[in-house]
């Protein structure tokens, strides 16, 4: 179940509210109280001038008879006590004799009840004055002795009047509810106000703010410039945040590296592989064309020489010249293996590719084995030269040319291409110029599971007699020997392209 938890501003108000609540009640009872004692002091002190004008009576009377004659003392006291009583000041006045009859005023008067009957004795024994208030708080009673002569001869009961007094206390009491309610309603208004102003707006942007943040760009929360708490949160997030972006551009830089790490750690592998696939491949071939060449040198000049014998006998010539055709093919390949195990020195010079394409081109077209395949260049102008074998070269740009028409059985269109591409394709950091020639085909292209095994040596799909599997093998290592690599894009079904990319050669320029 979800619990209510109040915000931040209900919170602060409510306290708020709370506290001044309780400070002024604090402060209202304490005012209150004090007043009240203020005018009950007030009071007690008009009652007792009561008494004493009471008590100068009795010592008047005395005074001029020389003894206390009850009678005159009873007329005297009784005129100025009905003065007294008339000012409404005062309930009925009484002085009550110790005897317990009244000398003056009534003999039961309203409020003369049990309790006020032992304080009277109280008073008339002790010979102390005291107080009482009554239940309703209407009447502030004060008793208090009457002397002749240092004896107590009566009491003089003086009850004032104090229902003016109870009623503005409590008059005054409900205004303290009033000023303290309207406080309260005032300090939630602009209570309310000010927080959202102050605090809770600037923490609600914040908030936003956070949670608007994705962690993809540089990102700064604004903040006003009084330099309150809310600034300094704010400063302490931006800094958390800087830091975080600094993290995440270290963490990404990190990551970059180790890709490109991997990367060509995985080329590097590759590359191993080959070259020991090669090399004991080169060191087999070697063998095998040193062993079996002599043989077939051997045979061939035999059917030569055979030749001579039967000029006569048609049959046994064409024989004889099957045979030689089918070791002249040996020895193709006998040759082929020898050239990709130990390739023949290079020659090398300037090559003007342009040229050397559009050579190769035209012999091309002129073969009739191509004719349902469409030919055409894409030279752009001055492409450059390339310091190469012109013979090598031409090598792999008839081996990529014949294989793209082998894909292309049943015709489609071969378009070579040459382009001068600046600077460094990889941008390792090289700003050597490069040549790139493409030869492209709309022919059967490349599974995605074969493309990787193209270039291995004896790899091919032609049926036997057709291909070796050594031309694209013995293109990459003799690109590789000029600076340049070879690279491979196919769809099957749609055609491939194959891009030989070779460094620029300059005038004046070292040639490596
Ligand atoms: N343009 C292309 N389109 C489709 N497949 C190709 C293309 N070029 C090469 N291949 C595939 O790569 C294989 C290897 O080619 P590679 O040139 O090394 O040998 P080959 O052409 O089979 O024989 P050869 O030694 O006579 O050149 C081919 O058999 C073919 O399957
Ligand atoms: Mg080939």
């Amino acid at each position: 179940m979800k619990t209510y938890r109040p915000g931040l501003r209900t919170e602060i108000l409510l306290s708020l509210t709370l506290l001044l609540a309780v400070a002024m009640t604090l402060t209202s009872f304490v005012i209150l109280r004090i007043t009240e004692r203020n005018l009950l002091r007030y009071k007690t002190d008009d009652g007792m001038a009561v008494v004493r004008k009471i008590q100068a009576a009795v010592e008047n009377t005395t005074k001029h008879a020389g003894r206390v004659s009850l009678g005159l003392l009873k007329e005297r006291l009784g005129e100025g006590i009905s003065w007294m009583s008339n000012s409404g000041l005062y309930a009925e006045i009484v002085v009550v004799g110790t005897d317990g009859s009244a000398w003056v005023g009534k003999e039961r008067p309203t409020w003369r009840n049990e309790y006020a009957e032992s304080q009277i004795a109280g008073v008339i024994r002790t010979g102390k004055p005291g107080t009482k208030m009554n239940s309703e708080r209407t009447l502030l009673t004060i008793t208090a002795p009457i002397f002749d002569d240092e004896q107590c001869i009566a009491a003089a009961i003086v009850p004032v009047r104090i229902d003016a007094v109870t009623q503005g206390l409590s008059r005054s009491r409900r205004l303290i509810w009033f000023y303290t309610g309207l406080n309260m309603l005032v300090l939630v208004v602009f209570g309310n106000y000010l927080l959202s102003r102050i605090v809770v707006r600037p923490i609600k942007r914040l908030v936003r703010m956070s949670d608007d943040f994705e962690g993809t760009d540089p990102f700064f929360m604004m903040a006003k410039i009084d330099r309150n708490e809310i600034t300094h949160l704010t400063a302490a997030l931006n800094r958390m945040l800087k830091r975080l972006a600094n993290n995440k551009e270290r963490l990404e830089a990190d990551i970059r590296s180790l890709e490109t790490a991997n990367l060509e750690l995985k080329q590097a592998r590759e590359e191993v592989i080959r070259s020991e696939k090669l090399f004991s491949l080169g060191r087999l071939a070697a063998g095998v064309a040193h062993e079996v060449g002599n043989p077939i040198g051997a045979i061939l000049g035999y059917t030569n020489l055979l030749a001579d014998h039967v000029a006569d006998n048609a049959e046994a010539r064409d024989y004889l010249r099957r045979v030689e055709k089918e070791v002249t093919r040996i020895d193709t390949i006998i040759r082929d293996l020898l050239d990709f195990s130990r390739p023949s020195p290079s020659e090398s010079a300037p090559v003007d590719v342009n040229a050397l394409v559009m050579e190769n081109t035209a012999f091309l077209a002129r073969q009739s084995l191509v004719a349902s395949v469409k030919i055409e260049t894409q030279l752009e102008e001055d492409a450059g030269m390339v310091w190469a074998d012109a013979n090598q070269l031409e090598q792999v740009l008839i081996n990529l040319m014949l294989n793209a028409c082998d894909a292309m059985d049943e015709g489609g269109s071969l378009t070579i291409a040459a382009r001068r591409i600046s600077p460094d394709p990889e941008g390792a950091g090289s700003d050597k110029e490069f040549i790139e020639v493409s030869v492209s085909d709309t022919g059967r292209g490349i599974a995605v599971t074969e493309i990787n095994k193209i270039f291995d040596p004896f790899y091919t799909t032609k049926p036997p007699g057709k291909g070796t599997g050594l031309g694209l093998a013995i293109s990459l290592r003799i690109i590789e020997a000029f600076g340049g690599r070879i690279r491979v894009e196919s769809a099957e079904g749609k055609g491939s392209t194959f891009t030989v990319e070779l460094p620029v050669w300059k005038q004046n320029h070292d040639t490596k």
